[in-house]
């Protein structure tokens, strides 16, 4: 019987050093998702690519809490725009909060 002791006590560990410093999301994997973001949430800068097509809020440097907010606002109709409303559609709940922690992280410098 020690070897299932030993695995539940490893498990265990790895996940309290996974537990995300600063919000509930994990910015870095926040970044990997970025790429369905980025055409009009504009990287690097924060402002749209197509400026004149759209005009598009600034996501970097927001707090977390807030874009968590408005990512549910456009899933639950709270919010509504043709665009995100279709977006916001194929992301999870983790999909949101990491991508609310990499935008919030992102401001002060440039992605790492
Ligand atoms: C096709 C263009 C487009 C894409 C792709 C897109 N957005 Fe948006 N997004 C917009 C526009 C336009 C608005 C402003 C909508 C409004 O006025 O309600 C917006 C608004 C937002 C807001 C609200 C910001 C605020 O200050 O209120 C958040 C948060 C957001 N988008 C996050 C994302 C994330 C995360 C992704 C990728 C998963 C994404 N968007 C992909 C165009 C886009």
């Amino acid at each position: 019987m020690m070897k299932p002791t030993t695995t539940t006590l490893c498990v265990s560990v790895l996940m309290s050093l996974a537990l995300p410093v600063q919000a509930a999301g994990d910015p870095v994997a926040g970044k990997t998702k970025t790429s369905m973001c980025a055409g009009c949430h504009g990287i690097p800068g924060w402002r749209t690519a197509y400026p004149s097509v759209y005009s598009v809020p600034k996501l970097g440097g927001q707090h977390a809490d807030y874009l968590v907010a408005a990512l549910k606002g456009y899933q639950s109709g709270e919010r509504s725009h043709p665009t995100m409303d279709a977006i916001v559609g194929s992301l999870s709940e983790q999909d949101i909060e990491d991508l609310a922690a990499y935008y919030a992280s992102s401001y002060s410098g440039p992605a790492k």
